[in-house]
C-alpha cells in the first residue's frame, strides 16, 4: 500500500500575500493541485495533505479532490513534526512493500516518472531524491561514507564547514517503509540548530537500523525547484510554460515563439496548427487541423474547427467555431457563441449566446446576443440585437439569406424572415416578412433656404 503525504502547512512569508503559499498558481492552477495531480498518477491508496497556515482556505480550494485527506499541523515545528501529524491516517505498514512518499506543496513541478523511479529505487528500504548543485547553500547535504553509501542528511545550519562543501543536496522528497517511518519519527528530537523536528533525521535512523538508503535524481533539474517568493513563482511559471511549449512543438504545432506562449489548462491541437506570439489558452481548448491563431488572442474553453483562422487580438470564451471560419481581428466571442462553418466575425463584433449559421457574416461593429442567425446572412456594421429590457432577455431570429442593413436595432423578441432585407437605420420592433424590404427610417427631406447661423464679422 502506498501513502503520499504532502507538506503544505508553511506560511510562505516571503510571498507577502494573504493567500496560503500552496494556493498560489503555476499555469493557472494552485501549486498544490499540480502536486495532487502528479500524486494521483502514482495510484496511491491514500493521500494526506498536512495543512496549517490557512488550513480552511487550502481545504476549501481542494474540493475537486474528494478522496484527499487532511491532517492539521497547528504549529510548524519542522518537517518531521509535519509528517507525524499524518501518521494516524496512513494505511498499511505490515508488508515490506508498504511505503510512504513525502512530497511538498510548494515544489509543484515534480513529474510522476521521476517519482516512479524514486519508488523503484527504494527496493525494500528508503530512497531520497537528491540533486547535485553548483551552489548548495541553504540545503540539507547528503553525507556518504567512504563506500559511497548514504549515512545521514545534515541541515545547512547544523553542518560543519567540510559538510557545507558537499554538493549533493536533499530535495526534501523521500520514500520510506511505512511502519519503520512511524517508528523513526517517534524517535527524532528537536535538539538541533533550528530547534525543529527534522524529517531528514530519519535517514540517520534508517542507516542505524541497517535499512538501505538509496538515492535517485529527477529527470530535469527544474522538477525539484521550490517556490518561496513571487520571483521564484514567476521563474517556475516560465520554466513550466517552456516545457508545455516544447511538448506542443514535439507534437507538431508551429509556435511563432515558444517563449511567448501560455497555457493555463489543456490545449489539444490537430495537425499543422500555427499559433502566433502572445496568446493565452485557458481551460479546455481544442484547435482542429490547420487552425491559425493570430497574435495576442485569449482563448478559453473553446473548440475551433478545421482550417479556421482567428486573427489578432480576439477574445474567445465558452464558444464553438466551425470549419473554415474567419474570426477577428478584434472579435469577441462570449459564452454560448456558436459560429458556423465559413462564417466571418470581424472587428469589434461581440457575439453572446447566439448561433451564426454557415457562411453568415458580421464583419464590423455589431452586438449579437440571444440570437439565432441562419445561413448566408449579412449583418451590416453597427447592428445591435436589443435583447434586454433591463429585466428579461429576449430572442432575435434571423432566417437564412436575410440582409441586415447598417445601423439596425433589432428589438427582441423579433424575427426577420428568410431572404428579408432591412434598410439601413431600421429600428425593428415587429417581425420583418420574408423576401421583402422593411425599413423604419424617417423619410429624408431637404429644407429649402435654411441657413446655418453665422458669426458676426
Ligand atoms: C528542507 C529539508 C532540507 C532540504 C530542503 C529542500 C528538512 C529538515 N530539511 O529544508 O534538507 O534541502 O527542504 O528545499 O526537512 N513544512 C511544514 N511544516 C513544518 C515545516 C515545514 O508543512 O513544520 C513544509 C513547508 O511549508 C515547506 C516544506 O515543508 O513546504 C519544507 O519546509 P522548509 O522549512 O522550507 O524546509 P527547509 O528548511 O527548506
Ligand atoms: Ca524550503
Amino acid at each position: 500500500m502506498l501513502n503520499i503525504v504532502i507538506l503544505a502547512a508553511g506560511l510562505g512569508k516571503r510571498m507577502r500575500s494573504d493567500l496560503p503559499k500552496v494556493l498560489h498558481t503555476i499555469a493557472g492552477r494552485p501549486m498544490l493541485a499540480h502536486v495532487l495531480d502528479t500524486a494521483q498518477l502514482l495510484g496511491p491508496d491514500r493521500i494526506v495533505v498536512v495543512v496549517g497556515h490557512g488550513a480552511q482556505h487550502v481545504q476549501a480550494a481542494l474540493s475537486a479532490y474528494p478522496s484527499v485527506q487532511f491532517a492539521l499541523q497547528d504549529s510548524q515545528l519542522g518537517t518531521g513534526h509535519a509528517v507525524q501529524q499524518a501518521i494516524p491516517q496512513l494505511v498499511g505498514g505490515e508488508q515490506a512493500t508498504d511505503a510512504t512518499l513525502v512530497l511538498y506543496g510548494d515544489v509543484p513541478l515534480v513529474q510522476s516518472d521521476t517519482l516512479s523511479r524514486l519508488l523503484q529505487s527504494r527496493a525494500q528500504g528508503m530512497a531520497v531524491l537528491t540533486e547535485t548543485l553548483a551552489d548548495p547553500a541553504g540545503y540539507g547535504r547528503v553525507v556518504r561514507n567512504e563506500r559511497g553509501q548514504v549515512e545521514r542528511i545534515v541541515e545547512d545550519k547544523d553542518a560543519t564547514d567540510a559538510e557545507r562543501g558537499i554538493a549533493e543536496v536533499n530535495t526534501g522528497i523521500l520514500v520510506a517503509p511505512t511502519a519503520r517511518l512511524k517508528e523513526w519519527l517517534s524517535r527524532i528530537t528537536d535538539d538541533n540548530a533550528q530547534g525543529e523536528y527534522y524529517l531528514t533525521d530519519v535517514i540517520g535512523l534508517a542507516v542505524h537500523d541497517e535499512v538501505m538508503v538509496n538515492t535517485a535524481q529527477a529527470a530535469a533539474s527544474w522538477e525539484t525547484l521550490g517556490v518561496n517568493s513571487r520571483g521564484q513563482q514567476a521563474q517556475l511559471e516560465r520554466i513550466w510554460q517552456g516545457e508545455l511549449a516544447r511538448r506542443q512543438l514535439e507534437h507538431g504545432v508551429a509556435l511563432a515563439d515558444p517563449a511567448r506562449f501560455d497555457v493555463r489548462g489543456t490545449l489539444e491541437c490537430g495537425r499543422d496548427v500555427f499559433i502566433d506570439v502572445g496568446c493565452v489558452f485557458e481551460g479546455r481548448v481544442d484547435l482542429a487541423d490547420g487552425v491559425r491563431i493570430g497574435p495576442h488572442c485569449v482563448i478559453k474553453d473553446a473548440r475551433i474547427g478545421t482550417g479556421t483562422h482567428v486573427e489578432a487580438f480576439s477574445h474567445v470564451q465558452d464558444a464553438v467555431v466551425g470549419e473554415g471560419a474567419r474570426i477577428g481581428p478584434y472579435a469577441r466571442l462570449r459564452p454560448g457563441a456558436d459560429i458556423g462553418n465559413e462564417a466571418h466575425v470581424g472587428n469589434f463584433v461581440e457575439i453572446k449566446k447566439s448561433r451564426l449559421g454557415q457562411g453568415s457574416k458580421a464583419n464590423h461593429l455589431a452586438y449579437i446576443g440571444d440570437a439565432q442567425v441562419g445561413a448566408r446572412v449579412n449583418i451590416g456594421a453597427g447592428t445591435i440585437t436589443c435583447n434586454y429590457d433591463g429585466v428579461n432577455k429576449f430572442q432575435t431570429v434571423i432566417e437564412d439569406d436575410a440582409f441586415i442593413g447598417s445601423d439596425t436595432q433589432l428589438v427582441a423578441p423579433v424575427t426577420v424572415g428568410r431572404g428579408a432585407t432591412l434598410g439601413a437605420g431600421t429600428t425593428l420592433t415587429k417581425d420583418a416578412p420574408a423576401e421583402q424590404l422593411t425599413i423604419s427610417r424617417v423619410a429624408q427631406k431637404t429644407i429649402a433656404g435654411w441657413r446655418r447661423p453665422g458669426k458676426k464679422p
